[in-house]
């Protein structure tokens, strides 16, 4: 502990009060309890302070920068706050379950799309559904776009491509790819229970596949919008082709992009996180887009092609 692994400070809470402190700091935390379940405590810090001994010779570098402190409870939560001076002490919230609640409390949902999302929560990999603020983000880009022609890579079962579809004109196109056809049954159903099927193409099967052949059809440069929710280790792939096929001035809306929090973690190096880290560096370096990478969900990174 204590070392300058990522100017970071780690702590684990083993009870709402119990915290395991580096040896050489002295730690001043005030809890918030939030949530109780059985003997285990979600608890979030509203204040939290720590001084380095004198004569810590471990971790001065880090402790002079007073960089983070990132606090985990419970293995689920975690709260940071930033306390660096570069970013003028800036302090940032991250979610826990009650304030994520305040914030679903806030979307406005349509009936339809709640409809499909109760129904998929009982399918296998309902959790890959995008979150009803998300899907409410995404609707709303594509309004402040006036987008007609979009692409879906990744539908499962619709929530996402439902919510852009939705807000689509009547004129307007969603190209939605999906390999898996139990998937797009229901997708299909909630399309036509939404009346948006006539805005909506599927393109069933390998998405890589339906994006070279809309290139090849002399597709590209006419789409406004494409959102990738799909294989992460083709991520890159799936954005070079849409790059070719969104116009000037489009978006594209890349989900998971903070994987679980594992992109930032050095310890991590299994495929999938390796390869959206990679991504998020290409990106990052990019200069054919402007982005913005957004903390909600699993992180969704936002590029407009310049
Ligand atoms: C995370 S889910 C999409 C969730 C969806 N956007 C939503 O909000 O409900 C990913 C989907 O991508 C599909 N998929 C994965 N690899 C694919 C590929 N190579 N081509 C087409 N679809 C793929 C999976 O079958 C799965 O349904």
């Amino acid at each position: 502990m204590g070392s300058g692994y990522l100017g970071l400070h780690r702590l684990s809470i083993l009870t709402h009060q119990q915290v395991v402190l580096p040896s050489c700091h002295k730690v001043l935390l005030k809890f918030h309890t939030l949530a109780a379940v059985g003997n285990v405590a979600t608890v979030a810090p509203f204040t939290a302070s720590f001084k380095r001994y004198d004569g810590c010779c471990l971790c001065s570098r880090a402790c002079r920068s007073m960089s983070n402190l990132i606090i985990r409870c419970c293995s689920t939560n975690a709260f940071v706050i930033a306390n660096d001076e570069k970013y003028g002490n800036k302090q940032i919230i991250s979610i826990n379950p009650h304030l994520y609640d305040y914030i679903l409390a806030n979307v406005r949902e349509p009936e339809i799309l709640r409809q499909l999302r109760e129904e998929t929560a009982s399918l296998h990999g309902s959790q890959m559904q995008v979150s009803p603020d998300q899907a409410q983000l995404l609707a709303m880009l594509v309004q402040i776009l006036g987008a007609e022609r979009c692409i879906e890579v990744g539908v499962y079962t619709g929530y996402s491509s439902l919510a852009v579809a939705m807000v689509l004109p009547d004129s307007g196109l969603l190209v939605a790819c999906e390999r898996d056809a139990k998937c797009l049954d229901v997708a299909r159903k909630y399309y036509d229970l939404a009346n948006v099927s006539h805005k909506v193409n599927i393109k069933h099967g390998l998405a890589a596949d339906a994006l070279k052949s809309m290139i090849l059809n002399g597709e590209a440069g006419s789409y406004d919008f494409a959102f990738v929710d799909a294989e992460k280790r083709m991520y890159q792939e799936y954005y070079e082709l849409l790059l070719q096929l969104v116009k000037v001035g489009g978006l594209i809306v890349i989900d998971n992009v903070l994987w679980h929090g594992k992109v930032a973690d050095p310890m991590v190096n299994d495929a999938k996180t390796v390869s959206i880290r990679n991504f998020n560096k290409n990106i990052m370096e990019d200069q054919r887009v402007s982005i913005s990478m957004v903390p909600i969900g699993d992180g969704m990174t936002i590029c407009r092609k310049k």
